[in-house]
């Protein structure tokens, strides 16, 4: 299959974009989209032939469940039962976080196929605010099962090179938009009696959350539940090691050592380095990071070596992804 990669910098080729999307969508392609935290591949989350195509572009096995993006909030109660005790907090976390990077964990309603949800009773939802991906939406009509558009297991895609280079000649449109702005996957959250539970950091911190009650992180059983959310994610080819700080760091012997650096000031001493943010920023950080390891892991370096980061504020979400990408290499 030849990919066509379609632009959309001008109005007109953002109109033939979105165009060609739909086109595709409604005749049961799966399409990569841009979506404000990751580019995403997205297929009609109501025909199963169509959410079995990302699947197999993703090689992604059957038992992990994809998001459903919705065209408006109106969509909610027809995909999701949210009549019982948690309901109230989940509508206020929608109100207050959608269009955005929050995904929440539903029970779901019959309408949503197996395929989507592997199985599972709840279905994980969100309403992105990228003007692309909510125009295509809105002229599709329906909801669009996207997880990210990268094979499995692997790092998602922040720009629609990165897309590319994972999922080329295996599906028939690329819509590319720019580097994506939050550059992590969204924040994914389940309600449990009342609390707020976090299965996967994210754009939406532990901070913003602690605003709606209490939130705890989902423990590793927990987790068990999310197929995805197992450690082996994230994963760069080359080896991957989380240092406390790249100052102390010294190489070993005959290793040639790409470097993840967090902020300024670091020494040209590596075969590679690249900084997530000269001036400390964590949120330019969690846009850069992707990018960066694509890059460190393209180098034909031994080992990368990535700097942490604190743990405050995004800073959790981007240790979260260092960490499994150490833990699957
Ligand atoms: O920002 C994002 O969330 C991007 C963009 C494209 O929307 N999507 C994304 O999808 O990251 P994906 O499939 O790469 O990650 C979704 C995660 C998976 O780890 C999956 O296991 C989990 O959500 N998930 C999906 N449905 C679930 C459910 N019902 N219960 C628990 N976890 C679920
Ligand atoms: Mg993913």
């Amino acid at each position: 299959m030849k990919t066509e990669v379609v632009r959309c910098g001008s109005a007109t080729e953002r109109q033939r974009a979105v165009a060609a999307s739909v086109r595709l969508l409604q005749e049961g392609a799966a399409v990569a989209l841009p979506t404000e935290t990751v580019y995403g591949l997205a297929a009609d989350a109501f025909n199963s032939e169509a959410v079995l195509k990302i699947f197999e572009a993703k090689e992604r096995p059957r038992f992990d469940p994809l998001i459903v993006h919705l065209p408006g909030p109106d969509w909610l109660t027809r995909i999701a039962a949210i009549e019982d005790v948690n309901g109230a907090l989940i509508m206020a976390l929608a109100r207050r976080f959608w269009p955005g990077p929050l995904t929440l964990i539903i029970p779901r309603t019959s309408i949503v196929p197996d395929v989507v949800t592997a199985g599972l009773d709840t279905v994980a939802v969100r309403i992105s605010a990228h003007p692309v991906f909510a125009e295509i939406l809105r002229s599709f009509g329906g909801p669009l099962a996207a997880p990210s558009a990268n094979r499995f297991g692997r790092i998602s895609p922040t720009a629609a090179a990165h897309v590319a280079a994972e999922l080329d000649g295996r599906i028939p449109l690329i819509v590319d938009a720019g580097p994506t702005t939050h550059g992590l996957e969204s924040t994914i959250v389940a309600v449990q009696n009342g609390a707020i539970e976090v299965l996967r950091p994210g754009p939406i911190t532990m901070e913003q959350l602690r605003e709606f009650g209490d939130v705890r992180s989902a423990l590793p059983a927990a987790r068990l539940v999310a197929p995805g959310q197992l450690p082996s994610h994230y994963a760069p080819r080359t080896r991957l090691m989380v240092i406390d700080d790249l100052h102390s760091f010294h190489a070993p012997a005959g290793e040639q050592v790409g470097a993840l650096n967090w902020r300024g000031g670091e020494p040209e001493r590596f075969a590679a380095m690249r900084t997530l943010s000269a001036a400390g920023d964590l949120r330019e950080a969690a846009a850069n990071l992707f990018r960066c390891l694509r890059e460190l892991d393209d180098a034909g370096v031994d080992l990368i070596v990535a700097e942490s980061v604190p743990e405050t504020g995004l800073g959790s979400a981007i240790m979260d992804r260092l960490r499994r990408a150490a833990a699957a290499s």
